[in-house]
């Protein structure tokens, strides 16, 4: 169905929905209603991602299975044009146990996406967090395992998802490497899963994905020292990925535009990977005031402005926000105090947020 039908035939059944069907119902009109055009995915012609909870773990914020599922599935295929596991393809989710891999969350997801138009982009083969118990106490061959975990995962994917964070936060931020499992137990072991999940499907994007590297430039240091040794011994690699999980004060979109600009000097592909912006970093709020959320239209616009015109179009690997709405994200429970960090609102309404959004991609093409 072309689209603009689909966004008419969309809006009156939202209309109905949001009039309860055509009854006078008054539990109806707090239905949440979805947004009508025009969808950011609309609006611009490289991906616009959005995280998505999955598994039955994820409770409330899970498309498959919240009690609001069918209304966060209809707000992701009608804003975004790019999807992402928040958790359901880490190891801990997707390998539980060595002989048994879960391919039904990330099956789902897949399916959602395709169905609507979307692309899928892999979140992530090998990190420090999310391991299963079983690699954790592992006593066998230790590159074998994550060998046959990539190539297992990225072989079951490999017709559906066009890119991979292969390797996520190996640097701290002074720019030494982190101390995992993997860097203990495999020489190398970041060397070897890019060249592993490559073997898995030579046409997948492969990304490094980490945070900070914005604004440390001794980690962005150590990243593309990486990049050029990967080069030298014909290591693939494609691109970085900013998760760029910052606040209202900081980083400075100088400092943002620096660093995607060494990247592109590089000739690397740029992704904003996990963009949330946080206006409560001080707990000093209880409540998105108007005066914060005119401040967090401001610092989207300005962010993505900064990706639009430091990133050449050939190298834009796309801009994904890390969650759906303000409800279903990470960084209250994290934090534990109140934030409201993405561009919906918890009833699913677009909020100034997703204005900054807007601006910058209509006015940066
Ligand atoms: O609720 C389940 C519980 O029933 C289960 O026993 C437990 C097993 O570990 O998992 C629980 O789920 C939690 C899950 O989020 C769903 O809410 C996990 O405890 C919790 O660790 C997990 O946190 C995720 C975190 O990564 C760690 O994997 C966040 O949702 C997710 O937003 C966050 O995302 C990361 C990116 O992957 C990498 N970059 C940083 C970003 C933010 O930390």
């Amino acid at each position: 169905m072309p689209k603009t039908i689909k966004n008419l035939v969309f809006t009156a059944c939202i209309g109905l929905a949001a009039c309860g069907g055509g009854q006078s119902d008054r539990s109806a009109v707090t239905t949440p209603t979805i947004p009508t055009a025009p969808m950011l995915r609309d609006q611009t012609t490289i991906p616009i991602g959005v995280a998505l909870a999955v598994g039955s773990f994820e409770r409330a914020s899970s498309i498959r299975y919240s009690p609001q599922a069918s209304q966060l599935r209809n707000l992701a295929a009608h804003e975004f044009s790019s999807v992402v596991a928040e958790n359901v393809m880490k190891p801990e989710f997707i390998h539980p146990q060595e002989d048994q891999y879960n391919w039904s969350d990330g099956d789902y997801l897949v399916k959602f996406a395709k169905d609507n138009g979307m692309q899928i982009h892999g979140h992530t083969l090998v990190w420090h967090n999310a391991i299963p118990d079983w690699m954790n106490n592992y006593t066998g061959d230790w590159e074998a395992m994550l060998t046959d975990h990539i190539t297992t995962v990225v072989s079951h994917y490999s017709s559906d998802i066009s890119s991979w964070d292969v390797v996520n936060e190996a640097f701290l931020d002074d720019g030494s490497v982190r101390s995992t499992i993997w860097s203990t137990h495999i020489s190398d072991y970041i060397a070897k899963a890019y060249l592993a999940a490559h073997a898995a499907d030579p046409d997948a994007e492969l990304y490094y994905n980490d945070y900070n590297i914005e604004a440390m430039p001794k980690k962005l240091d150590a990243v593309l020292n990486m990049v050029s040794d990967f080069r030298n011994r014909n290591i693939p690699i494609d691109g970085i990925g900013f998760q760029l999980h910052i606040d209202r004060y900081w980083p400075s979109t100088t400092q943002i535009r620096q660093a995607f600009s060494r990247c592109v000097a590089m000739g690397l592909k740029v992704r904003i990977s996990e963009l949330d912006i946080r206006m409560n970093p001080n707990n000093t709020a209880t409540t998105l005031t108007p005066e914060l959320a005119e401040l967090q239209r401001q610092r989207y616009r300005d962010v993505i402005t900064a990706y639009l015109e430091t990133v050449p179009y050939d190298l834009r690997g796309g801009i994904t926000v890390w969650g759906l709405t303000d409800a279903t994200s990470w960084v209250t429970g994290y934090y534990h105090m109140p934030d409201w960090p993405l561009l919906f609102d918890a009833n699913f309404q677009r909020k100034p947020a997703w204005t900054g959004m807007s601006e910058a991609l209509i006015a940066t093409p």
